[in-house]
């Protein structure tokens, strides 16, 4: 049996305790070490999840040797330079959605990678939910048909905290970026890469997109629609339309643990799931695999994926009109 992974987590808020929660269930991880800005939050971060080592500098991680890799999960503008940091002191990756700012950020980090021979992911934890994994078993057999069309929403109150990261556009808010970023994913995972994309908006008195709404075409006439919101509380469902059925991923859809599967003539059943921890759990088995094989990229969500998402988003950001410091 491998050694354990050594995990380090950089950014200790939200979602870097759930993260971490989920890297104890998992056998073949270790947390090692945590960092924060502050010494204080970080110690008491590493009791609450037993990690062995913690830092009051983000530096400090990248620099430790027993390190194998770091899950960042400060807010977006900040994954381009914490990640360059990590890559250039060797240290393989998996950053938080997205995986940067805009395009150029991302491909710069992918070449660096690559150039560095060190693997490189975006946490994009839908990818590997056993419930996402069916539905792709069940489009591939042909149940459905040919996929035509996706649809998913994504909408709850945001914080109207303006220093929150939701709304502040310093710290890269906005609801397409950050949960926009799943129904858009659903489109690429059936469809592929759009060709041509429509999309609308409403802003924020803090500069930001509050409502998103884009319609995307894909090779063969084929469509997706996307919506997502802070403003108000939306289904948060996806759905997969092929020509002889289609599948309705249930609330939030994006780590769904229901599916029904409808033919077009009948009812046809619905499948129920459990989800370990909350769900990091699976991408973080999956890493790890990659890991232990020497993997640079993961083969069910690469570079290539995260760097199509990613222009999807710069070119809704360009019809709509929004702007990062990242893109001057
Ligand atoms: N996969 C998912 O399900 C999921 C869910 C939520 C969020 N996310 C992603 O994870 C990232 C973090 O989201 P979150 O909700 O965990 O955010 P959060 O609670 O605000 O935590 C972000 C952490 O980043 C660090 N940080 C560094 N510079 C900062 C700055 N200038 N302002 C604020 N914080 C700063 C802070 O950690 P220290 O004080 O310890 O340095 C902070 O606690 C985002 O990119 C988001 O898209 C993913």
């Amino acid at each position: 049996m491998p050694d354990k992974i050594k995990w380090g987590v950089m950014g200790l808020g939200k979602i870097a305790g759930k993260f971490a929660a989920d890297l104890i269930l998992s056998e073949n991880s270790l947390l090692y070490a945590v960092a924060s800005r502050d010494i204080d939050k970080a110690k008491k971060f590493a009791a609450k999840h037993s990690a062995v080592n913690y830092y009051g500098s983000y530096r400090e991680l990248a620099e430790d040797p027993g390190v194998d890799i770091v899950y960042i999960a400060t807010p977006h503008p900040l994954h381009y330079e914490n990640t360059m940091m990590c890559l250039e002191n060797n240290k393989a990756v998996l950053v938080e959605k997205p995986i940067a700012m805009n395009y150029k950020q991302a491909k710069e980090m992918t070449d660096k990678a690559k150039e560095k021979g060190v693997f490189l992911m975006e946490a994009m934890w839908s990818r590997f939910i056993p419930s996402i994994e069916k539905a792709l078993e069940i489009v591939d057999s042909g149940e459905i048909g040919e996929v035509i069309y996706t649809k998913g929403d994504f909408g709850f109150i945001g914080d109207p905290d303006p220093e929150k990261r939701v709304y502040n556009k310093k710290l890269g808010g906005g609801s397409l970026l950050d949960i926009g970023i799943y129904p858009l994913y659903l489109s690429q995972l059936f469809l592929g890469t759009p060709e041509k994309i429509q999309a609308t908006a409403r802003f924020s008195n803090t500069g930001v997109d509050s409502f998103l709404a884009a319609l995307l075409e894909f090779k063969n006439n084929k469509k997706a629609f996307i919506e997502s919101s802070f403003e108000f509380l939306t289904p948060t469902e996806g759905f997969i339309f092929g020509d002889k059925g289609f599948l309705k991923l249930h609330t939030r859809f994006h780590h769904t643990t229901k599916i029904s599967v409808y033919h077009y003539e009948d009812f046809a059943r619905d499948i129920n799931f459990d989800l370990k921890g909350n769900g990091y759990y699976y991408e973080i088995e999956s890493v790890n695999k990659c890991l232990n094989e020497k993997l640079l990229e993961n083969p069910k969500y690469t570079h290539s994926d995260s760097l199509n998402l990613i222009s999807s988003m710069d070119k809704i950001r360009k019809i709509i009109g929004l702007e990062y410091d990242a893109d001057n």
